[in-house]
């Protein structure tokens, strides 16, 4: 994927730009800044879901932005979206609700009819045991914590079996614990699955934990793109704006006497299980 001079303006507010990035082989990628950056109004305009005022975002030699109708929907199923707020449909039970992340296969007629085949009950039961909530499957989704909500909305995105997922802050409401379980599982499908994962994250330490490539977006402008190594202070400050006094402890989401994240490269064995067992 490369995205091209991406500029999306709101009246005379510039939220993205001019934006260029090629993401040439499977990463985990953060996306960090502070609120207001232009995080979420990127990622929405890969996804198709805002229209960018100019630009490109090509992909397989052609740009997705030009893309209607049903090769629009078909990208939005091949690049699935994790919100912050999750975005399940509260009343309805967790398999159900993955099975959604299946509905742009069939026709219109049978989704509305609910006609899932066996296969997608078994895919959408695959998905909730690979983040083991599979014993929540018959539960009202609403019924469940925000992590393990989020589990669910991940489930729904595998089962859509996407060439990349884009989360829009997937861990900014849930506690840290939930919130180590659900990088985890987008780490994994990273490794696992080797799919890119962008990740809009407004906290540095989750970033240097999780992602192989940080870029770094201030007041719309990207103004970092590298390795998380190389994420210095001063960068951070740059990042984060310098009139602030910074300090990482104010942005980070670790437990109380986690360890410090190790080395970016190597990947992470369960960084949950370690921060429980140093946290406790
Ligand atoms: N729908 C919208 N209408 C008008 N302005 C918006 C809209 N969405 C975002 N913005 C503005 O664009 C800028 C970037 O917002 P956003 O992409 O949400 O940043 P972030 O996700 O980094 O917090 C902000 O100034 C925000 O107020
Ligand atoms: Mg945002």
């Amino acid at each position: 994927m490369r995205v091209e001079a991406l500029r999306k303006e709101f009246g005379s507010t510039v939220a993205v730009q001019d934006i260029s990035f090629t993401v040439d082989s499977p990463q985990m990628i953060g996306i960090i800044g502070r609120s207001g950056a232009g995080k979420s109004t990127l990622l929405r305009m890969i996804n198709h879901l805002t229209p960018a005022t100019s630009g490109r975002v090509m992909v397989d030699g052609r740009d997705i932005l030009t893309l209607k109708g049903r090769a629009r929907r078909d990208w939005q199923r091949d690049c699935a979206m994790i919100f912050q707020q999750f975005n399940l449909v509260p009343r309805l039970d967790v398999l159900t609700n993955v099975m959604l992340g299946r509905l742009n296969r069939h026709s219109t007629a049978a989704s509305l009819l609910k006609m899932f085949g066996a296969d997608d009950i078994a895919r959408a039961l695959h998905a909730l045991e690979r983040l083991g909530i599979v014993d929540q499957a018959l539960k009202r989704a609403e019924d469940l914590s925000g992590g393990q909500q989020q589990r669910v909305a991940i489930a729904r995105a595998l089962t859509q079996e996407p060439r990349m997922v884009l989360a829009d802050e997937p861990i900014a409401s849930l506690d840290p614990m939930s919130a180590q379980v659900v990088m985890d599982a987008l780490r994994q499908i990273h490794e696992r699955d080797g799919l890119t994962v962008i990740c809009n994250l407004h906290t540095l330490d989750t970033a240097r934990t999780y992602c192989d490539r940080v870029i770094g977006m201030r007041a719309g402008e990207m103004v970092f793109d590298g390795p998380a190594e190389a994420l210095t202070p001063e960068m951070a400050r740059e990042i984060y704006g310098a009139e602030q006094a910074f300090d990482e402890s104010l942005t980070s989401t670790s437990l109380p006497g986690a360890v410090p994240a190790p080395e970016a490269t190597a990947p992470q064995p369960a960084p949950a299980l370690q921060a429980v067992r140093v946290g406790t």
